[in-house]
């Protein structure tokens, strides 16, 4: 059997062309208000909206998937609320979304979920000139040479971590992988190595931030979300945890504040406490704090469900799963065969399954049009099951990127234009090396046959049993 190298070298031609397809053009953008009067809207998906919200929050793969099959690559969803979204699925309506002026299609996170517990002021949930002072402001240390300096510490908690892992017992990787993703991030926040030290209010940070995303799954948060309709504030388990995470949270940005000669320290916390408004004024508390818990919360659960994933579906596709070992263990197109598994893996199982923009004018998706002032939704997880993009989506086949980049428009986990995923170099190479070293130094085995339903938490999808697995031997 030839090796994953011999596959793939020296091909100018991608190695699988008839595992990556293209989709038929279909127009979309900004319209003038007598163009989109001459179209018709989308058609509504049929059902009692009462129906439609708990589907979609309990279902939401069903739910896509079954108004896809009846009414096409676009339709509208009814809510509790008059306005319901518009989902779509057609790549160029997506880069239609993702290259639009800011003000004519603005992103749906700060209405989204997430607002009550990260706050109005941060990167993820600001609009407009504040969304965009932030961004360049966190850019730089997220950029990729900047990631690069954590990789060495990546491996360091990636080792310790699996080290610790029980052999011949069924275990769940989801809280495993976060206890690798979450040291990666704080460390990269405060700038320290390894884990904070017990007692430090980094430390009380740690756990509450674990408390608060274990209490996000209860099924008692899953109701009160469904309830909390205007998304001002949290409410029930989740404004307990918000409290209870507040205050170490405070105490971190107050001890650093008193702390001298912070202009040399590169960590994240210093970075944001030294930043000038354009007015020249310095971010307030709160302003540092919802920043620094969206880079904790968005940051590190979405990379460690990825990675559960990844495994949920090595475990059941042997082919996939022996290409890897084979690969890491012998080095032969090691990093090709590592990319491709995970590039495969958010593309079957993108743990964040839709995002959204307002359109503020008339725009056309397709054959049909939407008024100024209409939410529409990319539906990820539809875009990354189209057949003609994918021929044969429902597989998990990693082949299908050995020689081939996934396109800007058809493969987007981490969404695209001015409001791209800030972590996806940072989350990249977690998963590179992490999946590396589990491959490499594990024999992992399903705990059960059946593929694991995805449950919907707040605005990701992740694997309902977190990715159970049996270590059969560790090298
Ligand atoms: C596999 C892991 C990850 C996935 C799948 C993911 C996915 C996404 C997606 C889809 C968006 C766009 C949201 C939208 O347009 O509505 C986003 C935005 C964002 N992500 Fe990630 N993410 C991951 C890891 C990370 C990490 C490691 C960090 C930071 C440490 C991070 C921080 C952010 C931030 C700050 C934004 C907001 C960017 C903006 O609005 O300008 N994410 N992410």
């Amino acid at each position: 059997m030839s090796t994953v190298a011999e596959r793939t070298a020296s091909t100018e031609e991608p190695a699988f062309p008839s595992l990556v397809g293209e989709a038929p053009p279909s127009p979309a953008g900004p319209i003038e208000p007598e163009e989109a009067a001459g179209l018709p809207k989308p058609p509504v998906v049929p059902l009692p909206r009462a129906v439609q919200m708990i589907r979609f929050n309990q279902r939401q793969i069903q739910y896509v998937f079954g108004a896809r099959r009846r009414l096409g690559d676009v339709f509208r969803m009814r809510t509790a609320l008059p306005g319901g979204p518009v989902i779509t699925s057609h790549p160029d309506h997506v880069r239609s979304l993702f290259t639009a002026k800011p003000e004519q299609a603005p992103s749906l996170t700060g209405e989204s979920p997430l607002r009550p517990i990260l706050g109005t002021d941060s990167v993820l949930t600001a609009v407009g000139p504040r969304h965009m002072r932030q961004r360049k402001l966190l850019l730089p240390p997220f950029h990729g040479e900047a990631i690069d300096r954590y990789t060495a510490m990546i491996a360091d908690a990636t080792e310790r971590e699996i080290d610790r892992w029980p052999l011949n017992r069924p275990f769940a990787l989801a809280p495993r992988m976060q206890a690798i993703t979450l040291d990666v991030i704080m460390a990269g926040i405060f700038g320290i190595e390894g884990r904070p030290e017990r007692g430090t209010p980094e430390y009380w940070m740690r756990v509450a931030v674990k408390r608060l995303v274990a209490a996000s799954t209860s099924p008692l948060a899953q109701v009160g979300e469904l309830m909390n309709l205007t998304r001002e504030e949290a409410i029930g388990v989740i404004r307990l945890g918000v409290a209870l995470l507040d205050r170490p949270t405070y105490a971190v940005i107050a001890a650093r504040r008193r702390e001298e000669h912070l202009e040399e320290r590169r960590d994240i916390l210093s970075l944001l406490l030294q930043a000038r408004t354009e007015e020249g004024e310095t971010l307030s508390d709160k302003e540092v704090r919802d920043e620094l818990l969206t880079l904790v919360l968005a940051g590190h659960e979405t990379t460690a469900n990825s990675l559960s994933w990844a495994w949920e579906r090595l475990v059941r596709n042997p082919a996939a799963h022996e290409a890897l070992r084979e690969a890491v263990r012998t080095g032969d197109g090691a990093e090709e065969q590592v990319e491709a598994t995970i590039v495969e893996t958010m593309r079957s199982r993108p743990v964040v399954p839709m995002i959204g923009r307002r359109v503020m004018v008339p725009w056309r998706l397709g054959p049909y049009a939407v008024s100024a002032d209409t939410p529409v939704t990319m539906s990820i997880l539809l875009v990354h099951h189209r057949e003609d993009l994918y021929p044969e989506p429902f597989e998990f086949r990693p082949e299908r990127w050995l020689g081939r980049k996934p396109g800007t428009y058809e493969w987007i986990p981490f969404g695209g234009g001015i409001r791209r995923c800030l972590g996806a170099a940072l989350a990249m190479a977690e998963m590179r090396v992490v999946l590396e070293a589990t491959a490499r130094r594990l024999d992992l085995e399903a705990a059960a046959p059946e593929p694991e339903r995805a449950l919907h938490r707040n605005v990701t999808m992740i694997p309902a049993d977190g990715g159970r697995v049996v270590l059969r031997g560790r090298s």
